[in-house]
């Protein structure tokens, strides 16, 4: 156990570590040396894209959190309609999905059942299923017409996270892939992303490069019984998974809300000093974000700001900040969740919890 730990003293800890280079993996092993995404057996031409009017992706946990991520990047570079659904609503609802429809099943161990049961459900109608997974041979894999492999790795912690940061980076490419191929995402559009992916993995060093910055955050924060996580845009999505990681791991009350829906009852929960985990990382959102960072100050909360390093402007409305590179608003959820994935570790570690298990909780959940 010791020894595959390999020093670090929690696998959480050492997988948080290893996503600079699941990232760089799960890219390297999609593009060519001209930056072109290889599709190595996936079946994915103009002819079939073109007939696709709708993407469903489906999954359960911090999968579907990538999920999220995913119907953004999707509609944006491929302009296509993207729903999403956790796997254990969509098999019950009898979802509208037709051979017109590209079914993305998105799980880190394959094995999920709600994901699979979703899955089986999806081909019956007769979509075309496309899968993002991290295990090879299992079963996710298997019963789909093509796998996209995540490159994060065996992930033995429960709380998952660089299953997530590479399930992103697959996601990234679909997205890239279905614009490009359709003729809906130019060729300048297509490089500057990939060279965005590309500087993620030492943009994501100087991130963990802030651990010890990030441990004082946590030793003034580690008595806390409840946390509001709140974001706009790409940022509501990572607040979520922000906010699971912490609760999952810590046992602390957390909760994610799109800050602009704050107003429509759950501001009437925030009090002096309160906890809210305000992200800010979109240049497009940053002034929204700013207000609403400013409608909980005016009630007394303690604001942890995270912004690009260049949004200096947040720390008058902070309490204390954390900074991500500068890099694409479509790209920040690589960078934003790792401070937080860290925050959660030494949060959990400071209260002595069982990190790598916590109670209740399963790393795959085979059952109903
Ligand atoms: C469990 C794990 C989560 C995970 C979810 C989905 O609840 O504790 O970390 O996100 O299952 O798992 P999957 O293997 O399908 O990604």
């Amino acid at each position: 156990d010791a020894a595959e730990k390999e020093g670090y003293d929690h696998f959480m800890l050492k997988e948080i570590h290893e996503q600079p280079k699941g990232i760089y993996e799960t890219l390297n092993r999609r593009l060519d040396d001209n930056g072109m995404i290889k599709l190595d057996g996936i079946s994915l031409t103009k002819e079939e894209l073109d007939r696709f009017n709708k993407v469903y992706i489906v999954a359960c946990g911090t999968a579907y959190h990538a999920g999220l991520v995913g119907k953004f990047v999707i509609e944006k570079l491929a302009k296509i309609p993207v729903e999403i659904d956790v796997a254990s609503e969509f098999r019950y609802r009898d979802p509208f999905v037709d051979d017109k429809t590209l079914f993305i099943a998105i799980s880190q161990s394959g094995e999920t059942l709600d994901t699979l049961a979703a899955l089986r459900e999806a081909k019956n109608k007769g979509a075309r299923i496309l899968s993002i997974v991290n295990v090879v041979g299992s079963s996710v894999a298997r019963e789909s017409d093509d796998v996209f492999y995540t490159w994060a790795g065996p992930e033995i912690a429960v709380a998952s996270t660089k299953a997530y940061t590479t399930q992103l980076v697959c996601l990234y490419l679909i997205a890239l892939y279905m614009g490009y191929t359709k003729g809906v995402v130019e060729d300048a559009t297509y490089h500057k992303y990939i060279e965005e992916l590309k500087a993620v993995p030492d943009k994501l060093r100087e991130v963990l490069a802030q651990e010890e910055q990030i441990r004082n955050i946590a030793k003034e924060l580690y008595k806390r019984e409840q946390v509001f996580f709140i974001g706009r845009g790409l940022d509501s999505g990572v607040s979520y998974e922000g906010s699971l990681k912490l609760k999952e791991i810590s046992y602390i009350n957390s909760f994610a809300i799109a800050a602009g829906e704050l107003k429509h009852g759950t501001i009437a929960l925030i009090e002096q000093d309160t906890l809210v985990i305000a992200l800010a990382t979109q240049d497009r959102l940053f002034e929204k974000m700013l207000s609403n960072i400013q409608e909980v100050k005016a009630r007394g909360a303690y604001v942890i700001g995270l912004a690009k390093e260049n949004n200096r402007e947040i720390e008058k409305q902070s309490n204390r900040v954390i900074y991500i590179p500068e890099c694409m608003d479509e790209i920040t959820p690589l960078l934003s969740v790792v401070p937080l994935q860290i925050l959660a570790y030494d949060i959990a570690k400071l209260r002595g919890c069982d990190i790598d298990k916590p109670k209740n909780l399963a790393k795959s959940v085979t059952v109903e």
